[in-house]
């Protein structure tokens, strides 16, 4: 296991690496994160981890500022709440991916 230094900052990617509609897998600090640039201009960095079945969430895809997973289509925002689902009860509330502080 690698020791990292905490409480400093550490660069994610390149501007150009969260272009448009594109979704950036990155392992940072020992663990996976997705990153995306949200409409409006501003990023989003979550666990690149459905909470649900634990599928890497950068095999989803966009939906505007969301991203929706690949494997039963629930869908979170830049804060990792879970806002999307494709079943009848609607969002589970329970449910999100651990954003970056
Ligand atoms: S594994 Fe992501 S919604 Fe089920």
């Amino acid at each position: 296991m690698t020791a990292y230094v905490k409480n400093l900052w550490y660069m994610a990617a390149w501007a150009d690496e969260i272009a448009g509609e594109a979704l950036l897998a990155r392992t940072l600090l020992g663990k996976p994160w997705l990153i995306w640039r949200k409409a409006d201009g501003t990023y989003a960095m979550i666990a690149d981890r459905c909470p649900h079945r634990f599928v890497p969430l950068s095999m989803g895809k966009r939906a505007g500022d969301m991203v929706q997973c690949r494997y039963h289509g629930l869908g979170f925002d830049g804060t990792g709440a879970c806002v999307h689902s494709p079943f009848p009860d609607g969002p589970p509330t329970h449910v999100s991916a651990p954003a970056a502080r």
